[in-house]
């Protein structure tokens, strides 16, 4: 079965096994069975055994889960076996904080330029990386083969920016703007808002006080 056919679904839940088995297999942890990573992930063994099974199992009847093994296949499937080279786009708040947080670049996502509008910005450098002038971001894209673009600018930008990284051969965007982005399919667009899983954290506060309301009063 090609990647291509493993449904959304089970693709977001990927990077959660991928971090587990990483923490295990650094733990020294060989193997382990559906039931016990069904208790430490809080997730049921048969879904696991599903989830699994969409790739090829990996499992064995008796012995259960090679963690090197799945580990690494998860990491072919989720494309984390090869390095991605990363630009920024806006040098404030928010993407200061992403260049700075290493561990993607442990996981093989690199920045390596930054780009922002405002010209004093333009020399200066966030934990090693250089912000450049937009006027170089096209160039730079192409000569460097930059595979994503981070946009963490506001939304009116990012509509601009996108249209600007489309005529290169960007394969992604990671975009934090609050808009969506109409790109040609060959590029993959990934939204990240934090304000919707706030909103979710929200939602289920008030369903839990809700269900603490109607439950009867204990002595
Ligand atoms: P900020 O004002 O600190 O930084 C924005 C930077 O973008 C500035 O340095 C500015 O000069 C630059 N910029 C503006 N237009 C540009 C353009 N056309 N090309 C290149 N650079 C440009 O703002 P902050 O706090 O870093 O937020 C950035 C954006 O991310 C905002 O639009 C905000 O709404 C959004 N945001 C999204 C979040 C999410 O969860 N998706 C969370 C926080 C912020």
């Amino acid at each position: 079965m090609s990647n291509k056919e493993i449904s959304q679904a089970v693709v977001s839940r990927l990077p959660r096994y991928y971090r587990y088995l990483g923490d295990l297999r650094d733990e020294g942890i060989e193997r382990i069975s559906s039931q016990e990573l069904s208790q430490m992930m809080h997730v049921t063994a048969s879904q696991i055994r599903q989830d699994f099974n969409h790739f090829g199992g990996f499992g064995q009847q008796g012995y259960g889960y090679n963690v090197e093994y799945l580990y690494t296949e998860i990491a072919k499937i989720l494309g984390l076996d090869t390095i991605h080279d990363m630009v920024l786009v806006g040098a404030g708040n928010l993407g200061s904080a992403l260049v700075k947080y290493m561990n993607f670049r442990r996981r093989g996502f690199v920045f390596k330029a930054a780009f922002d509008i405002r010209k004093d910005l333009e020399g200066k450098e966030i934990s090693g990386i250089t912000v450049h002038s937009m006027d170089d971001l096209k160039d730079y894209v192409e000569q460097e083969q930059i595979d994503i673009a981070v946009l963490c600018i506001p939304k009116q930008e990012a509509v601009k920016v996108a249209d600007l990284l489309a005529q290169t051969n960007i394969k992604a965007i990671w975009n934090f703007a609050h808009v969506d982005l109409h790109v040609p399919p060959r590029i993959q667009v990934e939204n990240v808002h934090l304000s919707d899983s706030l909103m979710r954290l929200s939602y289920n506060i008030r369903q839990y006080e809700e269900g603490q309301e109607t439950l009867p009063e204990q002595n």
